[in-house]
C-alpha cells in the first residue's frame, strides 16, 4: 500500500517531553535466541528489577503478541519477518511514549534483527543474544514443543526444522545453562544502566 497521500503529524508533546516526565532514556532491550533459551524468564526478572528501581517499562513477548496482535501469522520465515516488523513498529511507538521496552522474540534471521535496528535506530536498541545451546533448550522443553517438533507434530520449528542465525555482534551474550536468573539480570543491568539514565 502506498503512503503517497499520508502526511506525518507532528505534535506539541514529543518523545523527549514524555521521556522527561519518566526521567529516563527510552530504550528497547531486544532478546533473541531459541525457544526455551530463557528470553522470557530473563526479561520478566529484568523488568521486575527495573520497575523496583523506578523505571517505566513494557514487556513484549512472542507468545503473548501471537495470541492477539499477530495471531494470523505462522512460522514461515516470511511470517516471522512480518511478526518482527510489526513488533518493532509497536516498540517504536513505545519509545515515543517514553518507555523502556523489553522484547523477547526468537527473531531467527539476521535480516529480521537488522530490520528492527533500522526501524528503531541503532542508539535506541540493545541486542541481547540468549545463546543457551539447542541441547539444553531441548532438554528443558518447558512447553513440550521440541518433543512435538521431533515427532513431526510441528513444522518449521526453530533449531529443529527451521534456521536460527546467531547474532554476529550482540551487545551482550548470555548462556543461561549454568547461571542464576539473578546473576544474569545483574550483569545486564550493569551494562545498560548508563544508557537508561543518560542525560535527556
Ligand atoms: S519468531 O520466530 O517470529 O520471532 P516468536 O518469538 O514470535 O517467534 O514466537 C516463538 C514462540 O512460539 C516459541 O517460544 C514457541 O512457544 C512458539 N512456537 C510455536 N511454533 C513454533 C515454531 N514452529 N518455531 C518456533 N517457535 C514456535
Amino acid at each position: 500500500m502506498s503512503t503517497e497521500n499520508i502526511f506525518k503529524q507532528v505534535f506539541k508533546v514529543s518523545r523527549l517531553t514524555r521521556s522527561k516526565k519518566f526521567d529516563q532514556q527510552p530504550l528497547v532491550i531486544w532478546f533473541t535466541g531459541l525457544s526455551g533459551s530463557g528470553k522470557s524468564t530473563i526479561s520478566d526478572a529484568l523488568e521486575d528489577m527495573l520497575i523496583a528501581k523506578g523505571f517505566s517499562t513494557y514487556n513484549l513477548d512472542g507468545d503473548n503478541t501471537r495470541l492477539g496482535l499477530c495471531k494470523e501469522l505462522g512460522f514461515s520465515l516470511e511470517d516471522r519477518t512480518e511478526n518482527i516488523r510489526r513488533i518493532a513498529e509497536v516498540a517504536n511507538l513505545m519509545l515515543d511514549a517514553g518507555l523502556i521496552v523489553l522484547a523477547s522474540f526468537i527473531s531467527p534471521l539476521k535480516s529480521q534483527r537488522d530490520l528492527v535496528r533500522g526501524i528503531l535506530g541503532e542508539k535506541n536498541f540493545v541486542e541481547i543474544y540468549v545463546s543457551t545451546p539447542l541441547k539444553v533448550c531441548e532438554k528443558r522443553d518447558v512447553k513440550g514443543l521440541y518433543k512435538k517438533a521431533r515427532s513431526g507434530g510441528i513444522k518449521e520449528f526453530t533449531g529443529v526444522s527451521s534456521i536460527y542465525e546467531c547474532p554476529e555482534n550482540p551487545y551482550i551474550t548470555i548462556d543461561t545453562t549454568d547461571l542464576s536468573v539473578e546473576s544474569i539480570v545483574n550483569v545486564i543491568y550493569s551494562k545498560i544502566k548508563t544508557k537508561l539514565n543518560a542525560k535527556l
